[in-house]
């Protein structure tokens, strides 16, 4: 080859590669699409913001003054980390008809807060979902929740909102004049799962009922009613990319000093009684993708048996599951918890599928966990508990009487409620208490 020939051919291969570097990676799209895209259209208008506060409890006579503050602290928002409009996390500009209002996304349950620090992916454990869409519907002239959206601040009705929204439709998603009877259950208690552990499972959901690898499923979020099949096909493509990103993330490092010397004795600890379910760290990590049964785990049993048989079916039926054509990914019925993959746990209070446990000395030691109590619901270093791993709470005798209003009803985890239920997971009830303070100690690096 001639000299010339080389120098253009290198040339060519130089601009070919710059031009590639230019071009965003999937999961550059996904991140962009999340932090600047609702996939619903907004059901409040903008005015919603400002005005919500006239139905605060207990009542206020004047619009606080630091009210971006005060809004994020009463619903359990956080400040976004990109471009938001002076909204806080997970509210959203959206098209409204013909003008601009506001809409909620995912990161309104998947966008969370530690030590002050915003973070797409961390599950918000501050978050009341059902006061926020009832002032929002108040103050906008619209109805009443069809359900409870959540019972306990931190949690949400997840589920049931699937089931709602795919009870309207057809196989072919097309909308029904009527309801489907699916057995909605409003009484789960969803804790959010850091999105960071998507890429070690197999299975997801705290049953493992999906493949983690379907796209349509996290797709369900869309099924607001003014979505038609074809808005569905159209961005099947932006959710790729999206579960791009959700697959690229990393969990964020424990930021206090640690003892290492501890943590290596937590570690031999945490090899012997821990690894068979939760897998192994570090780079050359293992996870076993294990679904627990009910009945050894022992955990709250209303969220395995909160969606109905005739509820997967129809999600089986339906466009979700025809994903890989023929195949598909279908919902399967599984026989407990997944334990999930404890990356990032230092961040990821409170624990287990309905966040009953607030730090990780009480994943360790089922007889002291709290039975009813509260907690400031800001996710500052004051707010965070270092020596037990979780979140400072402060318990109470008894629950507020059912008379309270919901607000703060909701602010009380009362795990004698249906769904909150925080019995099971005794493997670290044999430690001494110092070997349990070596394995939290293991934790934190995670
Ligand atoms: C109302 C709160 C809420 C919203 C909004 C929401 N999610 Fe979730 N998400 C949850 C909860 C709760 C779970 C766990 C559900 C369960 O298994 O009970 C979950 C589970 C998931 C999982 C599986 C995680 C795992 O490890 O098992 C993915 C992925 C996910 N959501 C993505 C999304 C995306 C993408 C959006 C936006 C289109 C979204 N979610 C909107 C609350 C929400
Ligand atoms: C037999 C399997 C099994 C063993 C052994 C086990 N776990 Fe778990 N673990 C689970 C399951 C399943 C869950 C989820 C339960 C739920 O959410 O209802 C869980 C939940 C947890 C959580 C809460 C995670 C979260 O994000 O909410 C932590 C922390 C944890 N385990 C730590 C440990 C430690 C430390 C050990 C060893 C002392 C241990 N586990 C032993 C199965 C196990």
């Amino acid at each position: 080859m001639n000299a010339v020939r080389f120098v253009a051919l290198v040339a060519v291969g130089l601009l070919a590669a710059s031009l590639r570097a230019g071009e965003p990676s999937a999961s550059e799209r996904g991140k962009a699409a999340l932090e600047t895209r609702t996939f619903n259209p907004a059901p409040w208008p903008l005015s919603a913001y400002g005005n919500a506060w006239k139905h605060w409890q207990p009542p206020l006579k004047q619009k606080p003054a630091d009210y971006d503050q005060a809004f994020r602290d009463y619903y359990g928002l956080h400040p976004a980390p990109y471009a938001n409009k002076d909204l806080p996390m997970g509210l959203r500009h959206g098209s409204r008809l013909f003008t601009t209002g506001i809409a909620n996304d995912c990161m309104i349950c998947h966008g969370g807060s530690i030590l002050g620090k915003s973070y797409v992916g961390l599950g918000n454990a501050s978050l009341d979902i059902h006061t926020l869409f009832e002032d929002f519907n108040k103050v906008s002239g619209l109805g009443k929740l069809p359900f409870v959206f959540s019972n306990a601040r931190g949690t949400s009705e997840a589920g049931g909102m699937a089931v709602y929204l795919l009870a309207l439709r057809e196989p072919d998603l097309s909308l029904r004049l009527t309801p489907l009877e699916l057995g909605l259950k409003d009484d789960l208690c969803e804790d959010t799962p850091a999105w960071w552990l998507l890429k070690k499972k197999k299975s997801m959901y705290h049953i493992g009922s999906s493949d983690a690898r379907s796209v349509r499923s996290i797709m369900q979020f869309m099924m607001t009613p003014l979505n038609g099949r074809t808005t569905f096909e159209k961005e099947e493509k932006t959710f790729a990319d999206i579960q791009a990103f959700l697959l690229s993330m990393e969990a964020p490092k424990y930021p206090f000093p640690m003892d290492r010397e501890l943590a290596d004795k937590g570690k031999m600890l945490f090899e012997k009684s821990c690894v068979k379910c939760h897998g192994t760290y570090g780079p050359e990590w293992t996870y076993p993708n294990r679904i627990v049964p009910l009945d050894e785990i022992g955990t709250d049993p209303a969220r395995f048996h909160g969606i109905s048989r005739k509820a997967g079916e129809h999600y089986n039926r339906s466009w979700f599951a025809q994903e890989k054509g023929q195949e598909g990914y279908l919902a399967r019925e599984t026989n407990g918890y997944q334990a999930p993959p404890l990356d990032g746990v230092w961040a990821t209070a409170p624990y287990f599928h309905n966040g009953s446990a607030p730090t990780l000395e009480d994943v360790l030691n089922s007889k002291t966990r709290p039975k009813i109590y509260t907690r400031s619901f800001r996710t500052g270093e004051e707010d965070y508990e270092q020596t037990k791993v979780g979140w400072k709470v402060q318990v109470l005798d008894k629950a507020p009487a059912a008379s309270e209003p919901g607000v703060l009803r909701r602010r009380v985890y009362d795990t004698t409620q249906p769904g909150r239920g925080n019995g099971g997971h005794t493997y670290g009830d044999a430690l001494t208490p110092d070997e349990r303070r070596a394995v939290i100690e293991y934790l934190k690096s995670l």
